[in-house]
């Protein structure tokens, strides 16, 4: 059985003061990690201050990271820099970095090569477009990034990462994928990984379903079988929200 795991993705949202608020109000309200992983992903400024009070059941993430450990990279932040203030996971790849920040394959898949190398567990995402969807180019778009992403991963180093599929058509846009569709295109992504790895791997490998998750979708997208958790934006921003999406993951 796959752990559940929800992550929130707050973006760029929160000053210190929020970001403490939040982790005071959520703090002993999580359920226990050994049911659900739960995860919140917050920009630079405020992870050391969350992780030294993100208490039992809650883990820290960063949303973004330099594949090299140092060097000329004004404005960039490095691996050894995140796992020397104990933070576990981190988003690599996600649709808004791609799009805005001309995030490569290539580099992606460099960062999720670095993050390993230093134990801080990637949160990995990939997606289709509407253009894509609409035209039936959503699996050999899949599959191309994660052939490219995944590139020279081991099968042990795969079982660790965590997949995020976000359609880019329903980020932030309230139109969510029906569950029926988050969980067949979590399943093609699992049968790839079966193809490129094995059935262990793609058996152990947790697929999270992203784009407008709130509280009104998350239990019928959590009882689908291939979706082993979600990756939140916006309706993470909220305590109690991001207390009871916790609560729904646990199966
Ligand atoms: P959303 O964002 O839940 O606000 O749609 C999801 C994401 O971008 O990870």
């Amino acid at each position: 059985m796959r752990k559940p795991i929800i992550a929130g993705n707050w973006k760029m949202f929160k000053t210190r003061n929020e970001a403490l608020k939040f982790i005071y109000a959520v703090s002993d309200k999580l359920p226990d990690i050994e049911k659900v992983d739960s995860v919140i992903c917050a920009q630079f400024t405020v992870l050391r201050c969350l992780v030294k009070r993100q208490g039992e059941n809650l883990r820290i993430g960063a949303q973004n990271l330099h594949f090299e450990n140092e060097g000329a990279f004004t404005g960039e932040v490095s691996a050894p820099m995140l796992k020397e203030i104990n933070v576990s996971y981190v988003i690599v790849g996600h649709s808004e970095r791609r799009a805005m920040f001309n995030e490569t394959d290539e580099a992606i898949n460099k960062k999720l090569h670095k993050a390993l190398e230093y134990d801080i567990t990637p949160i990995l995402c990939v997606g289709e477009s509407l253009e894509q969807r609409e035209s039936g180019q959503t699996e050999a778009h899949l599959a191309e990034q994660l052939e490219k992403d995944l590139a020279g991963l081991t099968a042990e180093q795969v079982k660790d990462i965590v997949i995020a599929y976000e359609p880019i058509w329903a980020i932030g846009t309230g139109k969510t994928a029906t569950s029926e569709v988050a969980n067949e295109t979590c399943k093609f992504i699992r049968e790839k990984i079966a193809s490129m790895y094995d059935q262990d791997v793609a058996d152990a490998i947790r697929i999270q379903y992203g784009g407008s998750v709130k509280l009104n979708n998350i239990h019928e997208l959590m009882m689908m079988p291939h979706i082993d958790g979600a990756l939140i934006g916006g309706a993470s921003l909220d305590p109690e929200d991001f207390v009871k999406l916790v609560e729904a993951a646990v199966k």
